[in-house]
């Protein structure tokens, strides 16, 4: 999400909204969406959840080329109510809490260059766009994301951004959920990631454990690499009920000043999937 951030550009509306300006991007910028897109395209199907599938399909994202807000937002107004904003980067909590309350999401408008595709320290357009917007079109996910908004602005008059944060990384960007075949993606940081979508599914290292609210708002979690533990929903409806119906006030004031599970936690009321043998974290942390 959002940190240390100043001063709005002078480009961007009170809002801190910028206008796509699609018709500026370059062949070799199309280029790069393509090519990120048949790697990703390549690799989910059967792995992400078919919602994300289904949403891809239904907003034409398979067509070639970076996806032209104006016609995402044409398409997912009509399915869930949603618009597709640009913004320059990251912007204030409030204000970005301010436009998922609205269904809006904002996504950045450049793409990584070819230095940058396997690891870029800022969302782009592919991430934001590939990997949030396809589940937007879902009712259930466009409902959470609108209500998470709106517990953005309570949280932030409570001083509780930090531990309402947790629930975003663990879901939005870093979440599983169990189907009749197994576990699947759909975390939006999972699913834009060629590397994080074999390993979050497959690879024996991490936590894979049952979604628990408040358990998830404990635990910290880390930007530098991938995930330690994977959090799993049983369906987007269930995280929607949970989330909407728990007052978290009780919870923050709980938590208030505690300093958080360790990213490798298990405790024994954890409802486990798979315990993870850690192996790739010991193994980059020994790699100095
Ligand atoms: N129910 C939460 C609260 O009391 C609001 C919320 C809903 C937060 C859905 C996140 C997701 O603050
Ligand atoms: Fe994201």
């Amino acid at each position: 999400m959002t940190k240390d951030i100043t001063a709005r550009p002078a480009n961007a509306a009170e809002d801190w909204t910028i206008p796509q300006d699609w018709a500026s991007y370059s062949a070799a910028e199309h280029h790069m969406w393509d090519h990120l897109f048949a790697r990703q395209a390549a690799m989910l199907p059967g792995r992400v959840v078919p919602e994300f599938m289904a949403g891809l399909d239904m907003l034409r994202m398979t067509k070639p080329g970076i996806p032209d807000f104006d016609e995402l937002s044409e398409r997912l107004m009509k399915a869930t109510g949603w618009q597709v904003v640009a913004v320059p980067g990251l912007v204030p909590d409030r204000v970005f809490f301010e436009h998922l309350a609205n269904r809006r999401f904002v996504a950045g408008r450049f793409i990584r260059t070819p230095e940058q595709i396997d690891y870029l320290q800022e969302p782009d357009i592919f991430h934001d766009v590939f990997g949030h917007v396809p589940l937007l079109a879902h009712p259930a996910f466009a409902d959470y994301m609108r209500a998470y908004g709106e517990g953005g602005l309570r949280a932030d008059g409570m001083g509780a951004i930090d531990r309402l944060a947790r629930l975003y990384w663990y879901t939005v960007e870093f979440g599983l959920i169990r189907q009749n075949d197994g576990l699947k993606l759909y975390g939006a940081g999972i699913v834009s990631s060629y590397g994080e979508s074999v390993f979050a599914l497959d690879d024996a290292s991490p936590n894979r454990i049952g979604f628990d609210l408040r358990r998830l708002m404990r635990t910290r979690y880390r930007i530098d690499d991938y995930q330690q533990s994977y959090f799993v929903i049983d369906s987007f409806e269930d995280l929607l009920r949970q989330t909407v119906e728990t007052d978290f006030a009780p919870l923050y004031a709980e938590l208030n000043g505690s300093e958080g599970l360790d990213v490798d936690t298990i405790l024994p009321s954890d409802r486990l999937y798979h315990r993870g043998t850690q192996d790739y974290a010991r193994a980059k942390a020994g790699a100095v």
